[in-house]
């Protein structure tokens, strides 16, 4: 079992969850975060944290695709062990479905 961050993640960015994760398996991509699957120990402390509730346990139905894009993006950005700074435009963008087919991109945070 593991946990996945979904599309309300996107460009709202909060870094909450960052700061609770006893073991450091965020990854920051541009415009989102992503768990990595082999690493998260399915304690489920980031999922209250986020405000954009975007965090998913994978007990959850139709989440496949999301466990998907964590685990492939997991390999290829870098790790995030700290909140930085959320996005300044990151509550107009909390709550606008599709992002993911919209404004998501797949670069690595920096
Ligand atoms: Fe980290 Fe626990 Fe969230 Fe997994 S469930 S990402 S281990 S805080
Ligand atoms: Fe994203 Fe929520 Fe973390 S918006 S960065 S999953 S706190």
């Amino acid at each position: 079992m593991t946990y996945a961050v979904t599309d309300n993640c996107i460009r709202c960015k909060y870094m909450d969850c960052v700061e609770v994760c006893p073991v450091d398996c965020f990854y920051e991509g541009e415009t989102m975060l992503v768990i990595h699957p082999d690493e998260c120990i399915d304690c489920g402390v980031c999922e209250p944290e986020c405000p954009a509730e975007a965090i998913k346990p994978d007990t959850q139905p139709d989440l496949e695709s999301w466990l998907a894009l964590n685990a492939k993006y997991a390999k290829e950005w870098p790790n995030i062990t700290a909140k930085g700074t959320q996005p300044a435009d990151a509550k107009e963008w909390d709550g606008v479905a599709d992002k993911l087919q919209t404004v998501f991109k797949p670069g690595a945070a920096r």
